[in-house]
């Protein structure tokens, strides 16, 4: 484990470096890139071994749901999370997003709405709405620093054409721990205005070290009978390539509607991406440790100097690697704001992506190597030298 280390990745079809200057006009050869949810680090070993075993076998062909890698993930869920889960509840998916699209297929049809907390990750927005689904943006309240739920505010604004929640917990951008009273007081709504409750906990192993998340499953056991969880292993353990994900339902009867999508959408799940899920969650732990207590320190060292400059503002945060970042200070629109990034290299993720209350604020990614990470720092630090 050496986070320290700087690697070239940029030939490998990374998405992160290899579509940057596309999608960010930063080259990938002169910038740095704090967009998309990868760690510029390598992954564990006992994940690399499990590939390395399939390039030495030669084969490199289909796989199938296995017990063992469900064994794995019940395991880790238990002792990481307190989360007691049946093998039987889990479905895989080609990733989380995916997970997602089988959800509104399943519990919503075209026409009806999908309700997101705003400012949220951007592909809940763009697969709603390529699904043909309305979304209803709740934005969170900016409260002490931190985002928080308005659940009268959200009352007010439904028609009854919603069906589905989606709670990103933690949430992404801002890495907020969401509180077990909260997620109840959600769980509540639900039942209230009879809605699918979707908790999306994909980031749920990068809490900072004295940081603990709560499972939605866990702070409100009676959301069971509208609840679908979604997670994976890949952000946590930065193997995103590997595109699996599962959903997580207790429910027989929300779980028999699921296997309907699921059986016609199917197909046999990503092979190396289940061994990969497997060795994460029986032997990633130490790693999963290590690379946290790293991510603690480069936000600790980012927010330190980044918030230091006037009229840009860190939000706290105690999870993630993906900081949210207040420009609105400055004075200046996010146009300017995002051409001095660019100028100087930065090719972070301009805040308008995440929805309502999102236009004034800009999302960077600081998984990188401490190095990196200082000069990312000082970039930014010239690039709105003028406000000093
Ligand atoms: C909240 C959230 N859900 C889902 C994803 C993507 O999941 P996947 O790549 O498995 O589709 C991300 C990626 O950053 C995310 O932040």
């Amino acid at each position: 484990m050496n986070f320290d280390e700087i690697k070239d990745r940029r030939d490998l079809y990374t998405s992160k470096w290899g579509r940057m200057e596309q999608f960010c006009g930063v080259s990938p050869d002169t910038g740095i890139a704090m967009w998309v949810a990868d760690m510029d680090f390598d992954a564990a070993d006992c994940i690399r071994d499990v590939l390395q075993a399939n390039i030495d076998a030669g084969f490199l062909g289909y796989g199938y749901h296995t017990d063992d890698v469900c064994a794995a993930i019940c395991g880790w869920m238990k002792e990481q999370h307190g989360w007691t889960v049946s093998p039987d509840w889990i479905r895989f998916s080609h990733g989380v997003v995916a997970g997602f699209a089988n959800v509104l297929a399943t519990f919503s049809d075209p026409g009806e709405a999908v309700i997101l907390f705003t400012p949220v990750y951007h592909a809940f927005f763009s697969k709603a709405r390529a699904m043909g689904r309305e979304i209803l943006q709740s934005k969170l309240v900016l409260r002490d620093g931190q985002y928080h739920m308005d659940l009268d505010a959200l009352a007010a604004q439904l028609t009854g054409n919603e069906r589905i929640v989606t709670l990103c917990s933690p949430h992404n951008p801002g890495g907020r721990l969401w509180s077990a009273d909260e997620i109840r007081a959600l769980a509540a709504f639900c039942e209230t205005h009879d809605l699918i409750l979707c908790s999306d906990e994909i980031h749920m192993d990068l809490t900072f070290p004295g940081a603990r998340h709560i499972p939605t499953a866990v702070a409100a056991p009676e959301a069971t009978p509208r609840l679908v969880t979604f997670t994976a292993a890949s952000k946590c353990f930065n193997i995103a390539g590997g595109e699996t994900g599962f959903v997580i339902i207790e429910d027989a009867a929300l779980r028999a509607r699921y296997d309907v999508i699921q059986g016609d959408r199917g197909s046999s799940p990503n092979r190396f991406g289940m061994q990969m899920t497997k060795a994460a969650f029986t032997d990633g732990a130490e790693w999963s440790a290590a690379v946290r207590a790293y991510l603690a320190e480069n936000f600790a060292l980012w927010r330190n100097r980044i918030g230091a400059l006037p009229g840009i503002e860190v939000m706290d945060m105690s999870c993630t690697y993906l900081s949210w970042v207040d420009f609105s200070g400055t004075g200046m629109t996010p146009k300017e704001t995002t051409g001095r990034l660019h100028s100087a290299g930065i090719a972070m993720s301009p805040g308008a992506q995440f929805g309502d209350g999102g236009e004034d604020w800009h999302r960077f990614n600081i998984a990188m190597p401490r190095a990196r990470l200082e000069e990312a720092i000082e970039r930014i630090e010239g690039a709105f030298a003028d406000l000093q």
